[in-house]
């Protein structure tokens, strides 16, 4: 308890699952919680629900206006963003004979450039203020190998370790650590989702694949969002200080490097 006492974080698609978890858990170890998330309705009933320390900001991550806008709201609300959790994604599956440059450039946008985007728009902050911070991004065991269908979102993700590393090495000598955390596979509505996209393309029942994951994660299980938030917190506070660039497999055993 009260391990971010005094820190004020901005969590991007935060309105639901991981983020959402993450929102509360930080919310309860002592910190303010800014929502960013496009769906602001969601937003604001995840706000209403965890209570006191959390505020809801309507934000768009593929767009730099509404990356500035919401940056800039939670840095006066909140007097300065000490962390910052590049959580928003999207995921898009199809093969590579059907990958649409839509679904391509969306994914991209959304799970890349905004991440890097509000990135920059909170370490310009953090930088001028010279008190450091912390960000943390969400990659995926998707971004660790390749998938037959999965080879947009895994580039994606790939794209963010890739980022995490740069922008950790880059940062460090302003006392920003930026690290990123690898889920394996989590249950929630993302991976009701999912789960209807293999219904299709391999021809299974709806929650089949569900159950296939799960049974093929060395735990035992699917991951579930409070599995993350151990990992979420630490790299968030202080005792994660000399961690530079890394990325961290949280996924009951399925990744090993
Ligand atoms: N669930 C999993 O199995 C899993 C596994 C590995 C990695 N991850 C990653 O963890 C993170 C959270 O996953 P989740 O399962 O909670 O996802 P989710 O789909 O449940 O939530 C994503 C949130 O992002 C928001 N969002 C979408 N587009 C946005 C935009 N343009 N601007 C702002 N917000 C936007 C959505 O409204 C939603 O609230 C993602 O980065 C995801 O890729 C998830």
């Amino acid at each position: 308890m009260n391990r971010l006492a005094g820190k004020s974080a901005l969590i991007t698609g935060a309105a639901r699952g991981i983020g959402r978890h993450f929102a509360e858990a930080f919310v309860r170890e002592g910190a303010k919680v800014a929502i960013g998330d496009i769906d602001i309705v969601r937003a604001r009933q995840a706000v209403q629900e965890i209570g006191d320390g959390a505020i809801a900001v309507e934000m768009d991550v593929t767009s730099e206006a509404s990356i500035d806008a919401a940056v800039n709201r939670v840095e006066g609300e909140f007097n300065g963003i000490d962390i910052l959790i590049n959580n928003a994604a999207i995921f898009t599956a199809a093969p590579i004979a059907d990958i649409t440059r839509e679904d391509y450039n969306r994914a991209f946008d959304i799970n890349v450039s905004g991440t890097l985007f509000t990135m920059q728009a909170v370490v310009r902050h953090m930088i001028a203020r010279k008190r450091g911070g912390k960000i943390i991004n969400m990659a995926s065991q998707a971004g660790r190998r390749g998938e037959p269908l999965v080879a947009v979102y895994c580039a994606t993700k790939a794209a963010v370790i890739s980022l995490t590393q740069s922008a950790g090495l880059n940062l460090i000598p302003h006392g920003i650590n930026v690290n990123a955390i690898a889920p394996g596979v989590v249950d929630g509505e993302h991976w009701d989702g999912v789960d209807a996209f293999f219904a299709k393309y391999e021809n299974k029942k709806p929650g089949q694949k569900k159950q296939e994951v799960g049974e093929a994660v060395p735990f035992g299980r699917m991951g579930r969002a409070e599995d993350l938030a151990g990992m979420a917190i630490f790299l968030a506070s202080k005792e994660a200080d000399y961690i530079v660039a890394q990325t961290y497999n949280v996924d009951g055993g399925q990744w090993m490097s």
